[in-house]
């Protein structure tokens, strides 16, 4: 029997780096909102449902305005998030029932594509856990307090991780459970979860460098340009 795969796509953020009045979820981009491509990507790869976590209050604006405006079908669950991101994760994880596997991505990564939806599914198919990434181009130092450096990491280990981040379901709730239960706030990544509460061996996927989150305003010209590029 054909797995059951749900994504899980995060946009209950404040956006404060982005420094304006709307969430930068609802920004546009060519004249859509940044929420909306990534939503795209998912309706149109082998994803059988879609999560949407919002802020307090915003579901209703999600549903009139995103779900039934572009007609996406997949989405079949639109519940508030919370303080954190974590915390948003597991609101999404916790209304996730029957399924096989998760790829949790954040709303403010327009960029991603249904190629590397589907390859992620795939691989996650095949390895319980794996995050879409891409090695780092610069050579990354390892700073103290006082902003001296103090180590150097080989660069051909490092990589940025983007997302989706996909789990087998199991391994997302129960990671996520332990880390909710232990109040562990260090938390800024799916992959530390299920490494550190799940024991998991995590797969790295290059995806591309396109993929970038809209966190800062010149992030916006950025993403139109790849937007544009397709
Ligand atoms: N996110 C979320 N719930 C939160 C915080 C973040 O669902 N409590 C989502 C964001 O909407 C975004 C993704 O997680 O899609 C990545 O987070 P980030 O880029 O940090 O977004 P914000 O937290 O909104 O931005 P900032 O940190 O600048 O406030
Ligand atoms: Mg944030």
């Amino acid at each position: 029997m054909k797995a059951k795969v749900t994504a899980i796509v995060l946009a209950a953020g404040k956006g404060s780096r982005m420094n304006s009045d709307v969430p930068k979820q609802y920004l546009t981009l060519l004249g859509k909102p940044v929420l909306f491509y990534s939503l795209q990507a998912f309706e149109q790869s082998d994803v059988d449902e879609i999560i949407l976590v919002t802020g307090s209050g915003e579901q209703e604006y999600c549903k009139k305005e995103m779900v039934e405006k572009y007609q996406f079908s997949k989405v079949t669950h639109i519940v508030e998030g919370g303080a954190e991101r974590y915390h948003s994760v597991h609101h999404g994880l916790l209304s996730a029932i029957d399924t096989d596997f998760v790829l949790i991505h954040d709303g403010a990564r327009p960029l991603i594509s249904v190629d590397v939806i589907n390859k992620a599914i795939e691989t996650v198919e095949i390895t319980g856990a794996c995050v879409v990434g891409m090695p780092v181009k610069d050579t990354i130092q390892i700073v103290n307090d006082a902003c001296e450096i103090e180590s150097t990491p080989d660069r051909r280990c490092t990589w940025i991780a983007q997302t989706p981040q996909c789990f087998s379901f199991e391994l997302a709730l129960s990671s996520y459970n332990k880390a909710i239960e232990c109040r562990d706030t260090s938390i800024t990544d799916d992959a530390m979860v299920a490494r550190k509460y799940g024991d998991a061996r995590v797969t790295m996927l290059e995806g591309g460098y396109e993929n970038i989150k809209v966190t800062t305003p010149e992030d916006i010209p950025v993403a139109e340009c790849f937007l544009k590029m397709r």
